[in-house]
């Protein structure tokens, strides 16, 4: 039997390319391997922004066009949304009883989350029970499958290490093996950067959208931080400085253009708006695919909505048998 992997992406609006690279690309590979279950973790987006849900509906919904967009497969993978599955909230509270506090506080995802929210909200701001319950929800959306494996990125293995430490302390407390302890599943890309060379996020304003146009995309990458030392078109260049452009061509170029992008560079026999126009036409002809079935999908709304339906129940036939085995194992009425 082919092994169970399930991930899960908070609703933050229109997803960018990091997201893209960074995890669905694995997804979209993974799910011809394993039997996959993605959803949305809308739950968790209330954590930081249960005062601000008036776009929740709509975020959730664009995620979820996005990963059919890049080419989640709904006929192989099982997508839908945590909210629907009410199982999980039920395991997050047996979950919740065996985790010992200390195990939330040292997360150092939740750490930097708490540090952000400090900043943004100033230094008063409380940090809600839910949000210090964070990485026992996660634990739950995970044990809900009772997951083999976690498809992330490397921001999230933290959180996977509680995931396996709960499971662990679950099965001892209850005399049993029932839950397997799912191991951190990380692609090989490594991070995108953003258009100024930090990291590519959607508060950073630095950041290309699955959902942009064409035309988007190259005034975008146009704006991309280069070789800072090089003023004229006839300077050497140096692609290994080079902040942002070259890191994309390495990422979008074959290896026959990245050769010939180092070398014409370093011989100053390529300017960097040159370089930027033709990489911006390479970065449009690669997602060219993903942006039309974007467009299709954003005018076949209630067949996205379809296929959350189909996967909510499915996600819901096995967390209703896993919830089951808990309710006996924990020894409910
Ligand atoms: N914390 C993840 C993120 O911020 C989202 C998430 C929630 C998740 N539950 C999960 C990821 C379970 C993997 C498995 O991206």
């Amino acid at each position: 039997m082919s092994q169970l992997i399930v991930s899960g992406m908070r609703p933050t609006g229109k997803l960018h390319l990091g997201h893209y690279l960074g995890v669905i690309q694995n997804w979209v590979e993974l799910q011809h391997k394993y039997d996959s279950y993605f959803f949305v973790a809308d739950w968790h987006a209330l954590t930081t922004k249960y005062d601000k849900t008036e776009d929740l509906k709509n975020d959730v919904l664009n995620v979820v066009i996005d990963w059919l967009a890049s080419g989640l497969d709904p006929e192989i993978s099982t997508i839908y949304v945590q909210s629907h599955v009410p199982e999980i909230a039920e395991l997050n509270i047996y979950l919740g009883m065996v985790t010992p506090q200390n195990w939330v506080e040292r997360d150092p995802t939740l750490k930097d989350m708490a540090k952000i929210l400090r900043t943004k909200e100033g230094q008063n701001s409380q940090i809600s029970y839910g949000l210090m319950g964070y990485p026992v929800l996660m634990s739950a959306d995970i044990m809900m499958m009772n997951a083999d494996a976690v498809p992330v990125g490397i921001d999230q293995v933290a959180h996977i290490e509680i995931t396996r430490d709960i499971a662990r302390r679950f099965n001892n407390i209850y005399n049993t093996d029932f839950f397997k302890e799912p191991k951190a599943l990380l692609n090989n890309c490594s991070l995108i950067c953003g258009l100024d060379g930090n990291k590519m996020g959607k508060s950073f304003h630095n950041d290309i959208k699955i959902s942009d146009t064409a035309e988007e995309t190259a005034k975008k990458v146009m704006t991309a931080i280069t070789d800072r030392s090089r003023m004229r078109k006839t300077d050497l260049g140096h692609p290994d400085e080079c902040e942002v452009a070259f890191k994309y061509w390495q990422v979008f170029g074959s290896d026959e253009q990245i050769t010939r992008v180092r070398c014409e560079c370093e011989k100053g026999e390529r300017g960097c708006a040159d370089c930027k126009r033709q990489l911006a036409s390479e970065m449009n002809e690669k997602l060219a695919e993903i942006r039309e079935r974007r467009v299709y999908y954003e005018s076949h709304l209630d067949e996205v909505k379809d296929i959350i339906s189909e996967g909510d129940k499915k996600a819901r036939v096995r967390a209703g048998e896993v919830i089951s085995k808990v309710r006996e194992l924990v020894r409910m009425y």
